[in-house]
């Protein structure tokens, strides 16, 4: 808790209120508002939560003017270059970065939770075959909760580490038998001598009728897309892990709903949509056509992969993401991919454009992110489930930041009510 004397005061009616104000270390002043309505008998209202601060947290800060985004104060840019998925891993869950000896005891505690018990391979079973994977791992994951009994007690520590190293580890093998099963192809098993990229790509795109070999460029390509989506501070479907956890439910249950949030087009399924815009769009020359449908009020249509909540300066998973789509194509021989030249036209022409310049829409980390995934060879019903295998440990560690706060209680908003005032019931005959 951050120490602060200062006050906000709210004059409104015959009351004037003193608001306690506190300072973070890094973002906007805050002011707490939690005795508004038993000190003014009123609410605040704020239905996106575009001025809300719902928590106090510790993990991920985002600068949405400069562009900025860091994991427990590292930049993304420099952990995407620097890092690997599983050391970015061990800092959201305990915020430093590993030594050697941390992380040599860290990756193995994964490595070997990989498997999921036998008899889940059933789950999987039960879908149709054309089940989107989203509709598989969210289920999946929701019913880990009965196979797991040992780590669902949430006020338990050991338990609450054990499910989280369990998710963080089975999320990978959850979507790539979700693929696998969307494919008609028999499930991979998860391999210990790989690490964490390459052993989901293996259970992706190996069979059992030959040898696989992962390619390092596109393992290294793999794991970077892991760190660039691991946390995102109070997004969505963050929020919707928060708010369930608050109720006391398990751990699975809460990355469950999680799952569910993230599939919106609006949030995770933005890269599907993204890659499908683009591939819709087909040729530099139609550009045109879909920037003025995306200007056009009476037209829904809006630039999948453009636009942030947040960022209204270059979101910077789209800078590295484009980086490694440039170099990724280009180690692949593909680099004339016409959806990455459409991309990277449709993005000039935006950002000269005075509607974007003006309402501040960038590419935003689903903009570029579908391209490597399709040149890697996914099928765009995959995208949002590796987002949802990355940001299993943003989930986990924004959950296990929400459970270990003494302060924290269920989260309950209220509303600003507008419907009907007190009637008495009317029989029917006399409507
Ligand atoms: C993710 O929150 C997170 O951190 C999410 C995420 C994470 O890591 O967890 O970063 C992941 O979800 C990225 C966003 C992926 N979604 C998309 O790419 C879908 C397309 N983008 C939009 O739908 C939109 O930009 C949102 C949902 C991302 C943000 O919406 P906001 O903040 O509610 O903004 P808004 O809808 O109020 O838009 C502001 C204005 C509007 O115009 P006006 O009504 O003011 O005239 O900008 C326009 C919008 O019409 N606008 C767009 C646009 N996005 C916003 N116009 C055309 N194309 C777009 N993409």
């Amino acid at each position: 808790m951050t120490s602060d004397t200062r006050n906000a005061t709210l004059d409104f009616d015959d009351k004037s209120l003193e608001l306690p104000m506190r300072s973070p270390t890094l973002g906007p002043d805050v002011v707490d508002i939690q005795k508004l309505y038993a000190q003014g008998g009123i609410f605040t209202y704020d239905p996106g939560f575009t001025s809300t601060a719902s928590c106090e947290s510790k993990i991920t800060y985002i600068d949405g003017n400069k562009g900025e985004l860091l994991y427990r104060g590292y930049p993304i840019d420099q952990l995407a270059e620097k890092s690997h998925f599983l050391e970015v891993c061990y800092l959201l869950l305990y915020g430093e970065l590993p030594n050697a000896e941390e992380l040599n005891e860290f990756i193995p505690r994964v490595t070997r939770h990989t498997m999921l018990h036998e008899q889940m391979s059933y789950f999987f079973r039960g879908f149709r075959r054309d089940a989107h994977p989203m509709s598989i791992i969210c289920g999946v994951q929701g019913a880990m909760s009965s196979f797991y009994h040992d780590s669902t007690d949430i006020n338990d520590p050991w338990q609450r580490e054990v499910a989280s190293i369990r998710m963080i580890a089975k999320m990978p093998t959850i979507a790539a038998w979700a693929y696998k099963y969307s494919i008609g192809q028999p499930f991979v098993y998860p391999r210990n001598d790989l690490d964490y990229a390459s052993n989901f790509l293996h259970m992706c795109f190996a069979v059992p009728a030959e040898e696989y070999v992962v390619d390092p460029i596109i393992a290294r390509a793999m794991d970077r897309i892991f760190t660039l989506h691991a946390d995102h501070e109070q997004n969505a479907s963050t929020s919707t892990v928060r708010l369930a956890g608050s109720s006391g439910a398990n751990p699975f249950a809460c990355i469950a709903a999680g799952i569910a949030c993230l599939w919106g087009p609006a949030h995770g399924g933005a890269n599907e949509a993204a890659l499908n815009m683009l591939r819709e769009i087909g040729t530099v020359d139609r550009i045109p056509e879909y920037i003025a449908r995306a200007k056009d009020k009476n037209d829904p249509f809006r630039l999948m992969g453009f636009g942030h909540r947040v960022y209204k300066n270059f979101d910077p998973r789209a800078k590295v993401m484009k980086e490694s789509a440039d170099e990724v194509l280009g180690l692949l021989g593909i680099e004339n991919n016409p959806t990455l030249q459409v991309a990277k036209e449709l993005e000039r022409i935006a950002l000269e454009d005075p509607y974007f310049v003006e309402k501040k829409l960038y590419p935003n980390v689903d903009f570029y992110s579908g391209i490597i995934l399709d040149a890697i060879g996914f099928p765009t019903s995959m995208f949002t489930p590796i987002f949802a295998t990355a940001r299993t440990v943003g989930w986990i560690a924004q959950w296990k930041e929400m459970i270990a706060d003494p302060t924290q209680k269920i989260g309950r908003p209220r509303q600003l009510y507008t419907g009907a005032t007190y009637r008495d019931y009317v029989d029917v005959e006399n409507r």
